[in-house]
C-alpha cells in the first residue's frame, strides 16, 4: 500500500517517490546474513524442446554469438560480453527455464549466498566447479518465491565482439539487459528483492495501492529483474539491448522477409515504464524474448521511484498502443533444482488486464478526461476496443 500524498505528480502523468514506495503485509524474513553483492543479471539457462529450431532463432535471426556447443547445449552471448555466455540452450523434454543467473563482486560472496537462502529455509546447492560450462563456483536456490537462482563469480572471459564490425547484423544484440519474473504478490516479492539488495526503480499501481508490477536493479539501468502480477512462479522474457532503435525496425523487417512476422508478439513501440524503446518476440518454444534500447541512469543513491497509475493508457506504451492479452497470461514454466517444473500459485490481487481491458477496466489518456466523465466513461479511450 502506497500513499499517493507521499508522492509527487509529474508533467509527463507519472508520480515519483522515494525508495521502498511498496509496503507488504506478507513479508519474506529478512535473513540476518548479509545478503551477496550482486553484479548484474549475467544469463539464463533456458530449457528448448527442438536444440535445432532455437539455434536457427537466436544464432541465425537474432545473431547471437556462439561460444561452444554440443549435442545438448548452445552457448550464446551478445555483442559487448566478455564472460563466457549470457544464454544457455539446453534440450530437454520441457521448455523451461532451469536458472536466473546473477554474478556476484567476489567469491566470498558465494558464502554469503548459501548463509542467506539456508537462512531462509530454501533449498540451497553448490558445484565447485559450476553447474554449466564457462563458469566457476556456483549456488543455485529456489528462493522463496519458488524460482531457480544462481550466484556465480567466476567466469572464463572470452573476445569482446563490439570491433568485429565485419560480423555485426543490422540487429545486432548488444548486451543481456534484463530478466522478468511473474508472480503472485508482488509486494512480497519487492521486500524480498530489496532484502537481496536490489532497489525498486518503477512501480505500478492503482490509488487502492494493489501493485501490478515493480522494476528493480543492482546495475544502474532500470532494472536487472522485474516482477510481474500473475500466476506464477514463471518467467515473463528474457531482454537484450540493442545500441539503438533502429537496431530493433530492422529484427521486425528481417523476420518479415523471411515470413515469421508471427514471431513478433508485441510493438515496436516505445514504453511509458523504463522509457525504452521496444519489441517482444516469442521463441520456437514460444520463451518470451524481449529487445530494448535506451533507458535512462538510475545509479544514484537518491534515484527517485516512478508510480505508474494502472489506469494510464501510456504507462506501458507510450504511444497508447493495446498491449495483446497473450502477453500478460502467457509465461514460461521455471523448474526445481532437481528439474521438475514448479507448481504454479495463482494471483488473487486484481490483474492487470481485468482492470484495463473489459466491461469493468477503465484508462484514460488525459487524467482530466477520466476525472471529467460518469463512472467507467473513459473506456472508450483504450485502443484495443476500437480494433475488435
Ligand atoms: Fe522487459
Amino acid at each position: 500500500m502506497t500513499n499517493r500524498n507521499d508522492m509527487t505528480l509529474t508533467s509527463a502523468g507519472y508520480y515519483v517517490s522515494q525508495e521502498a514506495p511498496i509496503v507488504t503485509d506478507n513479508p519474506v524474513p529478512t535473513p540476518r546474513t548479509a545478503p551477496p553483492d550482486v553484479l548484474r543479471c549475467a544469463y539464463m539457462e533456458l530449457v528448448v524442446t527442438d536444440l535445432a529450431a532455437s539455434r536457427e532463432f537466436y544464432v541465425d535471426v537474432l545473431g547471437l554469438y556462439v561460444t561452444e556447443e554440443d549435442e545438448s547445449s548452445i552457448y550464446l552471448r551478445s555483442t559487448e560480453e566478455f564472460i563466457h555466455h549470457n544464454l544457455v540452450l539446453r534440450k530437454g523434454e520441457t521448455a523451461a527455464v532451469a536458472a536466473f543467473s546473477y554474478r556476484v563482486r567476489a567469491p566470498e560472496d558465494l558464502d554469503r549466498a548459501v548463509e542467506f537462502y539456508t537462512e531462509l529455509g530454501c533449498d540451497v546447492r553448490r558445484n565447485p566447479d559450476g553447474f554449466v560450462r564457462g563458469v566457476g563456483d556456483s549456488v543455485r536456490v529456489v528462493d522463496p518465491l519458488g524460482f531457480p537462482y544462481e550466484f556465480f563469480h567466476f567466469s572464463d572471459h572470452v573476445e569482446r565482439m563490439s570491433w568485429r564490425y565485419d560480423l555485426h547484423i543490422p540487429g545486432e544484440l548488444v548486451r543481456l539487459d534484463h530478466f522478468n519474473q511473474v508472480t503472485p504478490d508482488v509486494p512480497r516479492a519487492v521486500k524480498y528483492m530489496q532484502d537481496l539488495g536490489f532497489r525498486v526503480t518503477e512501480d505500478i499501481q492503482d490509488a487502492e495501492g494493489t501493485v501490478y508490477a515493480a522494476w528493480m536493479r543492482r546495475k544502474p539501468t532500470v532494472h536487472d529483474t522485474a516482477m510481474t502480477g500473475g500466476d506464477g512462479p514463471r518467467m515473463h522474457h528474457v531482454c537484450f539491448a540493442t545500441h539503438e532503435k533502429h537496431n530493433i525496425l530492422a529484427i521486425c523487417d528481417k523476420l518479415g522477409s523471411l515470413r515469421r512476422s508471427d514471431a513478433i508478439e508485441r510493438g515496436p513501440g516505445r514504453h511509458g515504464v523504463s522509457n525504452a524503446f521496444y519489441l517482444y518476440l516469442r521463441d520456437p518454444d514460444g520463451h518470451r524474448v524481449e529487445v530494448y534500447t535506451q533507458d535512462y541512469y538510475t545509479g544514484d543513491p537518491d534515484n527517485p521511484v516512478i508510480t505508474w497509475d494502472v489506469h494510464d493508457n501510456q504507462r506501458r506504451d507510450w504511444w497508447g498502443n493495446p498491449v495483446v492479452p497473450s502477453w500478460y497470461t502467457d509465461a514460461s514454466l521455471v523448474l526445481d533444482l532437481d528439474g521438475n517444473p514448479q507448481s504454479v500459485r495463482a494471483r488473487t490481487d486484481s490483474s492487470e488486464m481485468a482492470v484495463t481491458i473489459g466491461a469493468d477496466g477503465f484508462s484514460y489518456t488525459r487524467r482530466e478526461d477520466a476525472d471529467a466523465s460518469t463512472e467507467g466513461g473513459a473506456s472508450d479511450e483504450f485502443k484495443l476496443g476500437n480494433q475488435l
